[in-house]
């Protein structure tokens, strides 16, 4: 039986962080699948959900095990209707803590088929965010040391837009 993980986020873009945690995810599980979800606490996003999930599909195209699905109902919904064992999330700071052990346990109590997996983010990442990525692009600052090579441009080409 392949052993799925559920890797979900809003991705507004993706990051370098994001990408580090679906590569390492990529090698523990059969099967990753990465999530564009709804966050009810975000709604001016920068990128359409098309946007995002190309962006996401173009820096995963090397890892074979990996694809991109949207969902916007209940998280814990989906899981349970692929079969997914985990939810894999990345853990930057204490700070992330409580929020993210919080959706742990609610998620569990929606559906006890699957446990959240928290991997610690690698030390270069820690700062790292999509809000942290737009502040800076927005100012014209220099983020190719914060997302992915292959959606550097895009990402720059729309926040200049934005203006
Ligand atoms: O990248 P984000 O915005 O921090 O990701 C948060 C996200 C989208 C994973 C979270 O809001 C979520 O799981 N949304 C799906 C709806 C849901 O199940 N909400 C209840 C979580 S307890």
């Amino acid at each position: 039986m392949s052993r799925i993980a559920v890797c979900p986020g809003s991705f507004d873009p993706v990051t370098l962080g994001h990408l580090d945690i679906i590569t390492r995810a990529s090698g523990l599980f059969d099967e990753v699948i990465v999530l564009v979800s709804v966050n009810m606490m975000k709604s001016n996003f920068s990128f359409s959900l098309e946007e995002r999930k190309n962006m996401i599909n173009t820096v995963t195209s090397h890892l074979p095990n990996v694809h991109v699905e949207h969902f916007d109902g209940l998280l814990a919904d989906y899981v349970k209707q692929v079969g997914a064992i985990a939810i894999v999330k990345g853990l930057r700071a204490v700070s992330d803590f409580e929020y993210e052990f919080q959706m742990a346990l609610a998620n569990k109590k929606l559906y006890g088929g699957a446990e959240t997996v928290f991997l610690t983010t690698t030390a270069e990442n820690m700062y790292l965010s999509s809000s942290v990525v737009k502040q800076i692009a927005n100012f014209g600052g220099d983020i190719s040391h914060f997302v992915p090579e292959p959606i550097l441009e895009d990402i720059k080409r729309r926040l200049v837009k934005e203006k």
